[in-house]
C-alpha cells in the first residue's frame, strides 16, 4: 500500500502534514503530503508501492502529536448509485492481508459527523460480510479494516495496524461529562490520562494518596479529577474555587501566582492548564522537572496561530535537551487531544526500564 490517510482536527492538516513530512524522511520513508484546509485528514503519498506499511512498521503512532487515526488505503471508492455500499467494500478487499474487525468513521467535521446515522446503520452488515474475508484468530491478524466515510458515496477503505495505533477508532474515547464537575476542561485531564500513558501503567501511576499540585486550577476541573482518584491537591490560582470541591477536605486553594510558587517537597503529580506563552509554561515545567518537585507531569502548550507543528517541535526538542543535560531518565508523550482547544497536552514522568 502506497498511501496512507492521517486524521486530525479540521484546521490543523498544515500541521499533521508538516509532522508527518519530517517524522517520514527521518525513518526513510518518502513521499509528500496532499492536504487541504478543513478536511479532518491528509494523504501521504509515498513513493513506492509499500510505502504506507514501511513507514507504519519504522514509526510509533504514539510519536504523532497532530494526529488522531491512520490507515494504510487500499483504495479510495466512488460510487456512482449507492444503493449497496457493502458489496464494494468486500470487493477491494479480496485481496488484502489478514485481518480482523471492522471500523467505521468519519472526519471530525459537521459534515462528517452527519454520517455517524449511516456508519451505524452499515456497521452490522459490514462485519456479516466480511467474516468469510477475515481471519480466524483475531490476535494472528495484524490489520483492522477501516472505512473512512466521506459522503455517503465516498469513502476510502483501508487497514489500520493494530498494533500500532489508536486504541479508538475515531482517534479519541469519547466521555461523559462528570456531573459534579465544575468545568468542561475536566476532560481534557481524564482524555491526557487515557491518550498518552499507556494502559498497563495507569493504576501505577494513578494512585488514591497521592499528592497532587494543579497550577491556574480555579474553577477546578482538573482538581475534580485529581479528587476524584483520591489524591490531595493544592490548587494554586487567584480565581475562585467550586464550593463543593473544596468541600471534599482533600484541596488546599493558595492565590498566589503558580509561576513563583515551590512545593514544601516532592509531589507526585504536577498538573498545569494556564494561558500562557507556551514557552513561559515549559520553563516553568523544565524547573519542577529538574529539581524533582514532581515525578509526573501533565501540562497544556497553548498553539501559536500559524506553523503550530514547528513551533510545539522546538519547544519539546527544548524541554528534551533540558531534561537530559539534567540526566534525567524521563519518557515523554505529547498530542492534541480531542478535548484540547488551541492546544497540545504533555505528559512527562519516569522512563520506564
Ligand atoms: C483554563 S483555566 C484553568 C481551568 C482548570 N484547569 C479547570 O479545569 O477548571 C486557567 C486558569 O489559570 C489561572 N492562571 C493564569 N495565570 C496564572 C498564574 N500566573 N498563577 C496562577 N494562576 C494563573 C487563571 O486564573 C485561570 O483560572
Amino acid at each position: 500500500m502506497q498511501q496512507l490517510l492521517i486524521t486530525c482536527r479540521a484546521g490543523l492538516e498544515p500541521d499533521i502534514a508538516a509532522e508527518i513530512q519530517v517524522k517520514s524522511a527521518a525513518v526513510g520513508v518518502h513521499g509528500f503530503v496532499r492536504a487541504q484546509a478543513g478536511q479532518g485528514y491528509v494523504i501521504f503519498e509515498g513513493y513506492q508501492p509499500d510505502s504506507a506499511e514501511s513507514l507504519m512498521q519504522r514509526l510509533a503512532f504514539a510519536e504523532l502529536i497532530f494526529a488522531r487515526q491512520w490507515m494504510a488505503v487500499v483504495e479510495h471508492v466512488t460510487l456512482e448509485a449507492p444503493t449497496d455500499r457493502i458489496a464494494p467494500i468486500v470487493e477491494v478487499l479480496q485481496q488484502a492481508p489478514a485481518f480482523h474487525g471492522s471500523w467505521l468513521t468519519f472526519p471530525d467535521t459537521n459534515d462528517g459527523k452527519s454520517l455517524s446515522r449511516l456508519t451505524r446503520k452499515l456497521e452490522k452488515p459490514l462485519e456479516k460480510a466480511l467474516a468469510p474475508l477475515q481471519a480466524r484468530t483475531p490476535d494472528k491478524a495484524d490489520w483492522i479494516v477501516q472505512v473512512f466515510f466521506l459522503s455517503g458515496e465516498e469513502f476510502w477503505v483501508g487497514l489500520t495496524p493494530r498494533r500500532n495505533a489508536s486504541l479508538w477508532d475515531v482517534g479519541y474515547p469519547r466521555l461523559r461529562q462528570p456531573p459534579s464537575a465544575p468545568s468542561r476542561s475536566t476532560l481534557k485531564l481524564e482524555e491526557a490520562w487515557l491518550q498518552l500513558i499507556p494502559e498497563h501503567l495507569r493504576a501505577v501511576y494513578i494512585k488514591p494518596f497521592q499528592k497532587a499540585v494543579d497550577l491556574g486550577a480555579a474553577p477546578g476541573g482538573w482538581t475534580w479529577q485529581l479528587v476524584h482518584r483520591g489524591m490531595q491537591v493544592v490548587a494554586v490560582d487567584n480565581g475562585p474555587m467550586d464550593k463543593q470541591l473544596m468541600e471534599s477536605g482533600q484541596v488546599t486553594h493558595l492565590r498566589e501566582d503558580a509561576f513563583a510558587y515551590k512545593p514544601n517537597r516532592q509531589v507526585d503529580w504536577l498538573v498545569c492548564d494556564m494561558v500562557e506563552k507556551p514557552a513561559r509554561v515549559a520553563e516553568l515545567m523544565e524547573r519542577w522537572l529538574v529539581k524533582g518537585w514532581c515525578r509526573f507531569a501533565i501540562f497544556n502548550l497553548k498553539l501559536p496561530m500559524k506553523k503550530r507543528w514547528q513551533e510545539v517541535d522546538q519547544i519539546l526538542t527544548r524541554i528534551r535537551a533540558e531534561l537530559d543535560q539534567a540526566g534525567i531518565a524521563y519518557q515523554m508523550s505529547a498530542r492534541q487531544l480531542y478535548h484540547d482547544r488551541e492546544e497540545i497536552t504533555v505528559f512527562v514522568g519516569p522512563k520506564e526500564t
